[in-house]
């Protein structure tokens, strides 16, 4: 049995869209951050005794097209090996499943960083992001730490991601802001497809040979205003995109809308600092650095609309722990 361990990420410039459906090649290149505290642990055994792939996520039997999904991955894995054993999956998130905080990235990284070690492959860390994008897009990010960039690549070999600075690189930090834990109606696996049928998704792509370059020289510079200027156009862009797909996806809900409002206000009158970005979900995830990070949860604290928070740095990427 092997046990790994892999962080979320929260992308500054996001994927949206792709270029292959089946292979998970975006549309364009992605840049994001792994997260140290909403990490999935994934224990995975191999043996001849199991009749099929069985997975315990969170403590409970997985739904069946869980079950499918993971063992695809599984098959990715156990062709380079060469055998067809199956496997026992036992996964749990320390944070709630399918509520925008990006459970199918930490799941697939973990996934795929602990089958390959059951299976005794050593591969480098490339190749692991690139068999983890086949499972989740995301999850090619959350193979490496710090800040890292998804090279979007036309192929499946040269679609993969690498770090472009360690953890310690810049006191950033993701204060998810949740106004929803329940399960979102359309995950970003259905999403994806429906991109191409926005008309602001190609002016999107257009955008985006602008925001890239920016957004690595804000990261390489640590200047949090440029940042967060390009954080919060690149994620009303991408909801732009969403909402006007057809049919139209509304990701974002009335405390969605409330906290946003908020945000803009502190910073307006200086009360705290942070920017925010959105993904498939209602939550928010306000980046800041770890100074500002007092004011910032004490202003939330006052929202009616947020369950709870959860406070991230840039974590270590997918590894095997046991
Ligand atoms: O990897 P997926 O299919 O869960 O897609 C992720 C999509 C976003 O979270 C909205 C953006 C991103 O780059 O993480």
């Amino acid at each position: 049995m092997t046990t790994a361990i892999a962080g979320s990420n929260i992308a500054f410039v996001k994927y949206w869209g792709n270029l292959d459906d089946a292979l998970r090649l975006p549309m364009n290149g992605s840049i994001s951050m792994t997260l140290d505290a909403a990490v999935t642990t994934t224990a995975v055994e191999f043996s001849p005794d199991f009749s099929a792939d069985s997975l315990l996520l969170n403590e409970q039997p997985a739904a069946e097209a869980a079950v499918q999904r993971a063992s695809r991955q599984l098959d990715h894995l156990r062709q380079l090996a060469g055998v067809a054993t199956r496997a026992h999956i036992v996964s749990s998130n320390s944070f709630p499943t399918g509520a925008g905080i990006a459970s199918s990235a930490s799941g697939m990284a973990a996934l795929t960083v602990a089958a390959a070690g059951a299976l005794g492959l050593d591969l480098p860390e490339a190749e692991l992001s690139k068999i983890a994008r086949l499972g989740s897009g995301s999850a090619s990010r959350s193979i490496a730490g710090g800040f890292v960039e998804w090279y979007a690549g036309a192929r499946h070999d040269d679609s993969y991601a690498v770090q472009i600075a360690p953890p310690e690189h810049w006191d950033l930090v993701d204060v998810v802001a949740i106004v929803s834990a329940e399960e979102k109606e359309v995950g970003s696996t259905a999403g994806h497809p429906l991109a191409h049928t926005s008309p602001f998704y190609q002016a999107r792509l257009g955008e985006l040979q602008r925001t890239l370059p920016l957004m690595r020289k804000a990261i390489f510079e640590r200047d949090l205003e440029l940042f967060g200027e390009l954080l919060e156009a690149e994620a009303i862009s991408l909801h732009v995109a969403s909402m006007t797909s057809r049919p139209s996806i509304l990701y974002w809900t009335a405390g969605t809308m409330t906290l946003l409002h908020a945000l803009r206000g502190w910073r307006q009158r200086g009360t705290a600092v942070g920017y925010f970005t959105i993904d498939a979900g209602p939550n928010v995830h306000i980046l800041t650095e770890r100074a500002h990070v007092p004011a910032l949860l004490e202003q939330l604290g006052q929202l009616e609309c947020v369950a709870s928070t959860l406070v991230c740095a840039a974590g270590q990427g997918a590894r095997v722990v046991g």
